[in-house]
C-alpha cells in the first residue's frame, strides 16, 4: 500500500507520515530532503544565485549518503529546495528514486508536494496537510529556534508561492485527497485524525479473500 502525503511548508506533514510509516509497519521518504540535496550540492558547487545547469547536474549525480541531517534542515537550504525544486529536469531526476521507494513491500508512506498528484497518482491514501501560514511560521520558529517571526512568515509565503505556482507539478491537493488542516489541533490530534483517513480507505485496499474451495458465491 502507498500512502501519499502532501501539504506545504512547516505545516505537520513530516511528523503526520513518520507517525503513519510507524504506525502500519511501512517504509517512510521525505521525498523534500532530495530536493534539499540537490538545493545544497548546487549551492556548494556553484553558490548563489543557483543556476539551472549547475542544479540539473547535482540532481542527476546525487550521492544521498554526502550530505548531514543538520545541514539539510536549514531555511536557506529549504529555500534552496524551492528554487531548484522548479526547474523541470531536476524534477524528473527525482521521479525513479522515489517511483522505485514507493513500491517498497509491505508499503510506503511518502511525504512531499506532488506524491499524490504526480509521484504516485495510484497511492491507495492521499492526505493533504495544511494550515494556515500564521501558524506553520511559529511552529518553524519554534523549530529553528529563530527569534524573528516576521522572517519566518515571509519565508513561508515566498516558498508557498515558490511551490503553489510553478509550472511543473504544482503544491496542489489530489483530487482524491483527504484534506487535514492541523492549525487549531495538536500532534496526538492530528496524528489520530490521519491514521481514521487512512484506516478508512484501507478497507477498500484490502483484496476480499477468496471463498473457500468447492463454495460457489451468490
Ligand atoms: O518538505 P520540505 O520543506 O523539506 O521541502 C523543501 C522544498 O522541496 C519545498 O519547498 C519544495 C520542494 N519539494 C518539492 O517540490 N516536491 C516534493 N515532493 C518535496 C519537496
Amino acid at each position: 500500500m502507498i500512502i501519499a502525503v502532501d501539504g506545504p511548508a512547516a505545516a505537520g506533514k513530516g511528523t503526520i507520515a513518520r507517525a503513519l510509516a510507524r504506525h502500519y509497519g511501512y517504509h517512510f521518504l521525505d521525498t523534500g530532503s532530495l530536493y534539499r540535496m540537490v538545493g545544497l550540492a548546487a549551492l556548494k558547487a556553484g553558490g548563489e544565485p543557483i543556476s539551472p545547469e549547475t542544479a540539473i547536474a547535482a540532481a542527476r549525480s546525487l550521492d544521498p549518503t554526502s550530505f548531514t541531517d543538520a545541514e539539510l534542515r536549514s531555511e536557506t537550504v529549504g529555500a534552496a529546495a524551492s528554487i531548484v525544486a522548479v526547474i523541470p529536469e531536476v524534477r524528473a531526476a527525482l521521479l525513479d528514486v522515489q517511483r522505485s521507494f514507493a513500491r517498497r513491500e509491505p508499503g510506503a508512506v511518502l511525504d512531499g508536494r506532488d506524491i499524490g498528484t504526480v509521484v504516485c497518482p495510484d497511492a491507495e491514501a492521499k492526505l493533504f496537510i495544511t494550515a494556515s501560514p500564521e501558524v506553520r511560521a511559529r511552529r518553524r520558529q519554534i523549530e529553528l529556534g529563530s527569534a524573528d517571526y516576521t522572517a519566518v512568515l515571509a519565508e513561508i509565503r515566498a516558498r508557498d508561492a515558490r511551490d503553489s505556482q510553478r509550472a511543473t507539478s504544482p503544491l496542489v491537493a489530489a483530487k482524491d485527497a483527504v484534506t487535514l488542516d492541523t492549525s487549531e489541533m495538536d500532534i496526538t490530534a492530528a496524528v489520530q485524525a490521519a491514521i481514521d483517513a487512512v484506516d478508512a480507505k484501507r478497507v477498500y485496499a484490502t483484496p476480499y479473500p477468496s471463498p473457500p474451495q468447492g463454495e460457489r458465491a451468490g
